[in-house]
């Protein structure tokens, strides 16, 4: 077999063979998966030098690096670090570029334990922490201080799909100094890869899509060259390694993101679609319909969209929300998303300061599963019918 080399094949391809060469394990098709604490050096000298490629169990494994690299080729980015949950995989950068005295800019519409993170942790360790409307776009440099050391981004944003301006942001953030982060586990690097739009880390929950089973929590955090020595050091210095089981799980669950998100994809916006046109709805909001405010920039930066949107419901309050979600039969009512499965939850966006509507009536969070779009719909039905006799 001759050496591949895959950088200008399509996606699917690139999800199939990346990672690991079958021809460093005796041609098994999958890397194994390493259980490690202690690693054996030949002798003192080398362990003195530290002078081979896998030192501790806690730093990296055969395992971890056939996802790292996988992730990083999808990225385009110089190095991953794999962490125990999409939520540890903000924190970790946040912490590894963040100082006592440092000013910190969050987008309002940020994944709820993100901002949670930033109101405790980051304020008490002497951090500013400060949030801004997600559509600010260059207008970020109204906010950017010279002490401003992160700009944090999420596009589009928890809930309410907010599209951000990320290339703007990027750019007048960068020009400052500042760090460029931002939680692209929405899009995942199938439909939009942040370090080719100026973000400096790209973060994911691996845990949705990558995963796409709902039976593991992980994380990945991407970096481009100049941030990565200061992030992998950082990932060493904190100990925040992950068992190998889930990290194979999710190398596992690479191959097939593609074919999942096409269906994933396709279901949401027939699902979308379908739902605009129903009396009892006041708006869906979903980045790749038209209708959306943020649909021109979506279009312009992302090339898909994934299968997680919400709809806002044409007046009502919790009892008519309440009421939507309790008459589901095929979707469940439980947080995360990214799975085989149909989920829908409330939104409740009252920690918000900027992005905070006002929306017509109850906002409901549904993420799309592999199921057949007919039965959805039928399930959804049932949600309008009860809400509209609440
Ligand atoms: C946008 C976003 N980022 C991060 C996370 C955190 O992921 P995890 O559940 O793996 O901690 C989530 C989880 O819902 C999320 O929606």
């Amino acid at each position: 077999m001759t050496e591949r080399n895959l950088s200008k094949a399509g996606v699917n391809t690139r999800l199939a063979h990346s990672g690991n060469d079958p021809r460093d394990f005796f041609g098994f098709v999958n890397p194994p998966v390493v259980h490690a604490s202690t690693v054996l050096y030949p002798d003192a000298q080398t362990i003195a030098s530290r002078g081979q490629r896998y030192t501790y169990g806690t730093r990296c494994t055969p395992t971890t690096d056939a996802l790292a690299s996988a992730i990083d080729e999808l990225e385009g980015s110089a190095g991953t670090i794999i962490v125990p949950s999409g939520l540890a995989a903000v924190t970790i950068p946040l912490l590894a570029f963040l100082s006592s005295g440092d000013h910190v800019l969050i987008t309002d519409s940020v994944y709820f334990p993100t901002r949670h993170f930033a109101n405790t942790m980051l304020l008490r360790l002497g951090i500013e922490v400060e949030f801004y409307d997600p559509l600010i776009g260059a207008g970020i440099e109204r906010l950017m201080k010279p002490n401003t050391r992160v700009v944090f981004t999420e596009s589009p944003g928890s809930n309410t799909f907010e599209v951000q301006d990320i290339p703007a942001i990027a750019k007048t953030a960068k020009a400052r100094g500042a760090v460029v982060m931002m939680d692209n586990t929405w899009a995942t690097p199938l439909y939009f890869r942040p370090l080719d739009h100026g973000v400096d880390i790209s973060i994911h929950a691996a845990t949705k899509y990558p995963a796409g089973h709902s039976d593991l929590v992980l994380g990945t955090v991407s970096a481009n060259e100049a941030h990565w020595p200061r992030l992998q050091e950082t990932f060493f210095t904190m100990g925040c390694c992950s068992g190998p089981d889930d990290v194979y799980q999710v190398l596992r669950g690479l191959r097939t993101m593609g074919l999942r998100l096409e269906r994933h994809q396709k279901s949401a916006l027939e699902v979308a679609r379908w739902l605009e046109a129903q009396p009892g709805v006041a708006r869906v909001l979903h980045p790749a319909l038209e209708s959306h405010p943020g649909h021109a920039i979506w279009n312009r930066d992302f090339s898909g969209s994934s299968g997680v949107f919400s709809v806002v419901l044409a007046g009502g309050g919790v009892r008519h929300g309440h009421a939507f979600l309790d008459a589901l039969q095929i979707f469940g009512l439980g947080y995360s998303w990214g799975g085989y499965e149909s989920l829908a939850v409330p939104v409740n966006i009252t920690d918000r300061t900027i992005a905070t509507g006002p929306y017509e009536g109850p906002v409901l969070r549904l993420q799309i599963g592999l199921e057949d779009v007919e039965d959805l719909k039928a399930d959804l039905q049932r949600g309008l019918k009860a809400a509209a006799e609440a």
